[in-house]
């Protein structure tokens, strides 16, 4: 008995956790804002370069999706680029970093 309410709970809530990893558009345009901002505060306002290096897509083009969300979750330590960990997902860096490679402006 109690194990049926428990498995009729999960499968109640699973759409819920899986709706929940999705980014939502406002938290994509927070993400853009941050980007923007924060981001371009060391590497540029349209990203071309500054304290930091350039995030240009000519530039990122060869390095993979999991290396630039790997930096900015964790930062680079020794240097200035900062670890953005306790602002953002996984999911949320990776998206920044597809975005970042494809050239968003
Ligand atoms: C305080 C300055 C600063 C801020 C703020 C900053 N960065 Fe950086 N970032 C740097 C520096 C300096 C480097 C170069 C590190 C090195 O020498 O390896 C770097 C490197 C990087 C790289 C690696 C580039 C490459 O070609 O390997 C990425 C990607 C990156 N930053 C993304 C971001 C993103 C996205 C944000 C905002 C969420 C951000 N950075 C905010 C200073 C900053």
């Amino acid at each position: 008995m109690k194990h049926t309410a428990l498995i009729a709970l999960s499968l109640l809530f699973s759409p819920l956790v899986s709706l929940a990893s999705d980014i939502s558009s406002a938290r994509e345009s927070e993400l853009l804002n941050l980007l923007k901002h924060d981001c371009g505060s060391c590497h540029g306002l349209s990203l071309k370069g500054g304290l930091g290096p350039a995030l240009t897509p000519d530039v990122l083009q060869q390095k993979p999706i999991e290396y630039i969300s790997a930096t900015i979750l964790y930062g680079r330590s020794g240097t200035p680029m900062p670890p953005w960990r306790p602002f953002m997902s996984e999911a949320e860096a990776n998206w920044l970093a597809q975005r970042i490679k494809e050239g968003v402006q």
